[in-house]
């Protein structure tokens, strides 16, 4: 078990480049089983739930070729559309390949996911919609099967915009029979870049990214390079970092209109955020002032996934923060390692009261999820002292080499094993 010890403290300084999406390279990695021909993906981020994904696919039969963050996947090798039980259970995104690989192959079984740290997470509005599709869907004994000679064209209505529902039905009416309508779509980023990815290789997608989409159904894809956009959370966090540092930090490959609502809110705790057309730059100099209202919404509010990070930046801001969170039922997992390390944090139903503290003490603490564990590398990077999270497996679905991108811009972090902690070095 790896995990990472700071050395809290450190002003952030200098560039970074922000690596490709993770939760727009896990969908178009689950179109690809739709398309006839290889598929060359560039700026495919290097992450657990990235590796999952691949080897999901070589285990259906495609052939897929990894080089950094080039990936080349040839899907018409496919074989079999049982997707392996042991992978299903470690990602909750393998979900996308219900879709594809029903509209594709005419069936798919995968075993149901179940919920997670962050909540129940159901998957009900994609079977509804799958089953409005035409598909028939058989659940028993933790499977879900689903076969269809050919999916028909309907209209759906979703009753929230679930992200992945939205991402999975449009797959699955690409090679539909007629014309698909999805209102209440959700109108994240990602839903676009799935669009553009699908659109380049013959589909017929309009309004991707509002919340009515209409697709109409073709008889083949054929797949195409493409590129995946910036991860906007990674660059989130990024700012963060540079922010709860007291910092100036620079992101290049950003899509600054993703995060509008993530600089509104740092803006409004004093901290300067220079936007141009693909460079972000957060500097922090003045005294932190907390934020009277950050509550979570679909896009374009502020994302859910970056709710912990930026709380942990509220811990040190002058006055009390309300944050309240609307899209999971329980994402405040990261309130009691924050107060491990002296956060002042009351939690009431879904909304956290945060009292800023004149500083944060270095202590060990667990990543209880992804951004969870987010919160905490920052947390430990403005903290007095050393800082040690266990359980970064979580970090790793979604963020990169997460310790050598901080210490590129001057924090003194280290990967270690528990025995060598003693041990650790920071490099440079
Ligand atoms: C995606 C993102 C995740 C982000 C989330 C919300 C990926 C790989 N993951 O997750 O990082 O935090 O969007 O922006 O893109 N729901 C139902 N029934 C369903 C589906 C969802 O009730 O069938 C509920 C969920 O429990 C949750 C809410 O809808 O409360 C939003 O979930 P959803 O938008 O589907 O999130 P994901 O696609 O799982």
């Amino acid at each position: 078990m790896e995990r990472l010890v700071i050395d809290g403290g450190q002003r952030l300084e200098g560039s970074i480049r922000v690596h490709g999406a993770k939760n727009a390279a896990l969908p178009i990695l689950a179109a690809v089983t739709m398309l006839d021909g290889e598929s060359v993906l560039h700026d495919v981020p290097n992450l657990d739930d990235v590796q999952v994904m691949l080897d999901i696919l070589r285990s259906l039969g495609a052939r897929v070729l990894q080089e950094g963050r080039t990936v080349s996947i040839q899907a018409s090798s496919i074989d079999t559309t049982d997707v392996p039980e042991h992978l299903m259970r470690q990602m909750r995104s393998s979900i996308f390949l219900l879709g594809p690989l029903l509209t594709r192959f005419g069936s798919v079984r995968v075993s149901k996911p179940g919920g997670c740290t962050i909540g129940t997470r159901p998957i009900d509005l994609h079977l509804k919609g799958l089953s409005l599709l035409g598909a028939h869907i058989e659940e028993s004994h933790g499977f879900i099967a689903c076969t269809a000679t050919r999916l028909r064209g309907a209209n759906i209505f979703l009753d929230l915009p679930s992200v992945g529902a939205t991402e999975n039905l449009m797959m699955a009416a690409c090679l539909a029979d007629g014309e698909t309508m999805i209102g209440n779509a959700a109108r994240e980023p990602e839903i676009r870049d799935l669009a553009d990815f699908l659109n380049c290789c013959g589909a017929r997608i309009t309004g991707a990214g509002e919340d009515t989409i209409y697709i109409e159904g073709v008889e083949r894809l054929r797949a195409r390079d493409f590129q995946i956009a910036p991860d906007r959370v990674v660059a989130g966090t990024l700012l963060l970092a540079g922010a709860i540092t007291r910092g100036q930090v620079q992101l290049t490959n950003v899509r600054p209109a993703d995060l509008t609502a993530v600089i509104t809110k740092l803006r409004e705790t004093g901290v300067q955020v220079n936007v141009s057309r693909d460079i972000l730059e957060v500097k922090s100099t003045g005294v932190l002032q907390a934020v009277d209202r950050l509550q979570t919404a679909p896009f374009p509010g502020f994302p859910t996934d970056l709710q912990a990070p930026f709380m942990a930046l509220l811990t040190l801001a002058n006055g009390t923060s309300v944050v309240s969170e609307t899209i999971f039922e329980d994402r405040f997992k990261h309130v009691s390692e924050l107060q491990r390390m002296g956060a002042s944090i009351k939690v009431d139903l879904r909304t956290a009261f945060v009292q800023g503290v004149r500083e944060l003490s270095g202590a060990a603490v667990e990543a209880t999820d992804l951004r969870a564990g987010a919160a905490l590398v920052l947390a430990g990077l403005a903290a007095q002292g050393p800082t040690v999270i266990d359980r970064i497996y979580h970090i790793d679905r979604g963020y990169e080499a997460i310790e050598s991108q901080l210490r590129d811009l001057g924090a003194r972090i280290a990967r270690t094993r528990p025995h060598t902690v003693a041990d650790a070095t920071y490099g440079t």
